[in-house]
């Protein structure tokens, strides 16, 4: 049997509700470049990543100016609603591409700062693994429960808590079908872990670092922009 590929598949069709900036987090500057750039030039490029894909918004103005659009090894596809939509959106054109027994990683646009020693760490632990797995930080604080009203309802013990991280690895086939179940049955999925569970699976956890941050909101497109001058040197 041929070797299985490695895709990675990257959703960038959200609007950015949350990050108040008039344009989507993945387009912001971080460095003089666009957040999105950075993220895609972690896998372009990569010796063991083989094409990658993105999803946009139909009516994105924004990805024409970026430096990887038209790039020979990275396609494009419409995404959907949610986040979950988007994903499928990416496994369906896998699946036109034969890819249904390769492995995808599945990344967020908005994670600009992956270092490169989490995405070899997780290519080695979750590619050895029968589901896959995904990249994830033991949580460090101590959790709290609200009770609606803006008060503490009770302490959630941290033993064994974990935030979960981008990318996420799992053979594309088990995954669209994974996802395409749980959306069918009108699961809310946030993540792609999220489907595999659902049906059953135990994705692998490979601890990665929490340099690895979402930009989610606009204090966070300093911290990014101080931990990728850290990385140069
Ligand atoms: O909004 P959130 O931080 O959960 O988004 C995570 C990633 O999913 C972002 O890269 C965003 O562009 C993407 N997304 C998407 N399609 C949507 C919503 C979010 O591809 N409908």
């Amino acid at each position: 049997m041929n070797q299985p590929r490695c895709w990675a598949a990257i959703p960038a069709a959200g609007i950015g509700r949350r990050m108040r900036a008039g344009r989507p987090k993945q387009y912001l500057e971080l460095g003089g470049r666009r957040v999105i750039d950075h993220t895609l030039a972690r896998f372009v490029g990569h010796p063991a990543i083989h094409r990658v894909v993105v999803a946009l918004h139909p009516e994105d103005p924004y990805w024409p100016d970026c430096a990887h659009a038209g790039h020979a090894r990275v396609h494009t596809v419409a995404g959907g609603a949610e986040r979950a939509d988007s994903v499928l959106r990416l496994l369906d054109w896998l699946l036109q591409q034969e890819a249904a027994d390769d492995w995808v990683l599945v990344h967020d646009a908005a994670r600009p700062c992956l270092p490169r020693a989490d995405l070899e760490r997780l290519l080695a632990r979750a590619g050895a693994h029968p589901v896959g797995g995904l990249l994830a930080a033991p949580v460090a604080d101590t959790m709290k429960r609200d009770d609606a009203h803006g008060a503490v309802r009770e302490t959630v013990p941290r033993e064994g808590l974990w935030h979960a991280l981008t990318p996420q690895m799992f053979r594309v086939g088990m995954l669209h079908r994974a996802l395409g179940d749980a959306l069918a049955r009108g699961h809310l999925v946030t993540d792609d872990a999220g489907a595999m569970e659902l049906a059953g699976h135990h994705p692998l956890l490979v601890e990665g670092s929490r340099a690895n941050l979402k930009i989610t909101r606009p204090e966070d497109l300093p911290l990014a922009a101080f931990l990728l001058e850290e990385e140069k040197d």
